[in-house]
C-alpha cells in the first residue's frame, strides 16, 4: 500500500474523519486531517491579535507559524510552533473564524505545499475539501463524502457539549456557503471522485464501502 494515496473530501459533518482514520487504520496508512492545519493557522492567527476582517493582515502573517500535524490514525495531533492545540482548534471561537482565513489564497498556497511535503511518497488517507482537486489530483482513490443536512447536523450537535441539532444546522449551512463560494479552490467534487451519501449507514458500513472501493483500483 505505499504509494496509496486515498483522498477524502466533503462538507462539515459528511463523516470524513471518522471514516478516513477507520480506513487508514484498515490499510495501515497514515492519515492527514488537512481541516486541523487550517484550524491551527486560525488559532495562531487569533493568539496573534490579527484582524480577521482584513485578508492582507492574513495573507502578511501566513508564512510565520511552524505547523506540524502527527499522521497516527491512532493519535492524530497538530502543533502550532511547538503547542500541542489540539483542544482549542475545536472550540467555537477557532470553528466560527476559520473560513475566513481558510479563504485566504496565501494560507492555502502555504498549507497546500506543507500537505503536499507531508504526502510525500504516498501511503496516506487525507481529508479536507480540495485534496481531490488541488493537493493530490492525481489520488488513485478519490471520495467524495455527504450527508443530509440534517443527519450533519446531529452528528456534530452529538460531539459537542451545549448545542442544539438546529443550532448546528445553521451554522453548518453558513460554512458551507462560505467555504463552497470562495474564489480559491472551493469545496467542489473533484473530477473522478466517488460521492458516497453516507445519511443511511453506519460508519462501519461506510469504511467497508470505502475499503471496497480501494480494493478494486488499487
Ligand atoms: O474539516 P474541518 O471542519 O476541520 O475544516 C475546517 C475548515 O477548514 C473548513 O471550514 C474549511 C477549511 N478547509 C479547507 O478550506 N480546505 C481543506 N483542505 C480542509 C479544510
Amino acid at each position: 500500500m505505499t504509494g496509496l494515496v486515498v483522498a477524502m473530501d466533503g462538507p462539515s459533518g459528511s463523516g470524513k474523519s471518522s471514516v478516513s482514520r477507520g480506513v487508514a487504520r484498515a490499510l495501515g496508512l497514515r492519515y492527514l486531517d488537512t481541516g486541523a492545519m487550517y484550524r491551527a493557522m486560525t488559532w495562531w492567527m487569533l493568539r496573534e491579535g490579527v484582524d480577521l476582517a482584513d485578508p492582507a493582515a492574513i495573507a502578511a502573517r501566513s508564512g510565520e507559524p511552524v505547523i506540524v500535524a502527527a499522521t497516527d490514525p491512532d493519535a492524530p495531533a497538530i502543533h502550532v510552533d511547538g503547542v500541542d492545540v489540539g483542544g482549542p482548534i475545536r472550540e467555537a471561537e477557532v470553528t466560527g473564524a476559520v473560513s475566513a482565513v481558510a479563504a485566504v489564497p496565501e494560507v492555502r498556497a502555504r498549507l497546500v505545499a506543507l500537505q503536499r511535503e507531508v504526502v510525500g511518497a504516498g501511503g496516506i488517507v487525507v481529508e479536507g475539501r480540495d485534496i481531490g482537486s488541488v493537493v493530490c489530483p492525481d489520488a488513485p482513490v478519490k471520495i467524495y463524502l455527504t450527508a443530509s443536512a440534517e443527519a450533519r447536523a446531529r452528528r456534530r450537535s452529538a460531539e459537542l457539549a451545549g448545542t442544539t441539532v438546529e443550532a448546528q444546522q445553521e451554522a453548518l449551512a453558513r460554512r458551507d456557503t462560505l467555504d463552497s463560494t470562495r474564489k480559491t479552490d472551493p469545496l467542489s467534487m473533484a473530477d473522478g471522485a466517488i460521492e458516497l451519501d453516507t445519511t443511511a449507514f453506519s460508519l462501519d458500513e461506510v469504511i467497508a464501502e470505502v475499503l471496497r472501493l480501494v480494493k478494486e483500483r488499487v
